[in-house]
């Protein structure tokens, strides 16, 4: 099931992803004790985490008890421009109170990115205590952004880690970017308790209207591959979109 909310522009849109990552996490610590989330990259979400970083959140979210995942990373070292973690670490981690340990960032920048993405897979089953070969753990949110061309994390149309129906996370060669990127997979993306994809901005206007509206077409719309087994799937559209 999957809901669409659609606000004036992109201020709101990461206004109210701001207030439902706060919730979600203390509602996650009280059920569970931690909260475990995997942030989006792209620049469309660094107005959210600028402001999860300020008051109210900063004080909200029970940043000692969060478990900060990606979604995906692109090949290069974590101090480079292009880089996801760099964004969020700049923008958020450094200015909160979480424990370095609760950073898991994904080492994309390893020339052998195969045993990157092992090791990560590696990682998140060691942090929720369950063996690396089977059934992918349920994150509590997961954070996701649109591409024009209608991926999403590093899932792109044509691209091998679309079938990918056992790992959850894979590096693979994506050729419209020629480049290699390291991606969560649908079968932990569809795992997740929470989804929250949010989109800003009239060049992913067609996008969004194929994911929802178009015909069934995972292969040229890899965003349509997220359907949430039992979890929400929330859209955080801005008007443009
Ligand atoms: C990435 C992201 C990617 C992103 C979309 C939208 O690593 O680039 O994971 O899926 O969310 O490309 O990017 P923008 O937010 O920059 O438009």
């Amino acid at each position: 099931m999957s809901v669409v909310r659609r606000f004036a522009d992109a201020e709101g849109v990461s206004r109210a992803a701001a207030e439902e990552f706060a919730e979600l996490a203390v509602e996650a610590v009280a059920r569970s004790g931690r909260f475990t989330v995997a942030l989006s990259g792209g620049s469309t979400p660094q107005r959210l985490y600028e402001r999860l970083a300020e008051p109210p959140h900063r004080e909200r979210v029970p940043w000692d008890r969060v478990e900060v995942f990606w979604g995906d990373e692109r090949a290069v070292a974590p101090d480079h421009p292009d880089s996801n973690a760099r964004l969020a670490v700049a923008v958020l981690l450094s200015r909160v109170p979480i424990p370095p340990e609760g950073i898991h960032r994904i080492h994309a920048e390893r020339a052998d990115r195969e045993a990157a993405a092992r090791e990560y897979q590696e990682e998140i089953a060691r942090v929720f205590g369950l063996p690396a070969d089977g059934p992918a753990p349920a994150l509590d949110l997961v954070l996701l952004g649109l591409g024009a061309d209608g991926h999403t994390a590093s899932l792109f149309p044509g691209s091998a880690a679309l079938a990918e129906s056992r790992r959850w996370v894979v590096s693979h060669f994506v050729p419209a970017l020629g480049a290699e990127r390291i991606t969560l997979t649908p079968p932990i993306l569809n795992r997740a308790r929470e989804v929250r994809v949010l989109v800003t901005g009239a060049d992913k206007a067609g996008a969004l209207r194929a994911v929802l509206h178009g015909p069934r077409a995972p292969e040229r719309c890899p965003a349509q591959l997220i359907q949430p087994e039992s979890g929400r799937l929330v859209w955080l559209v801005d008007r443009g979109a």
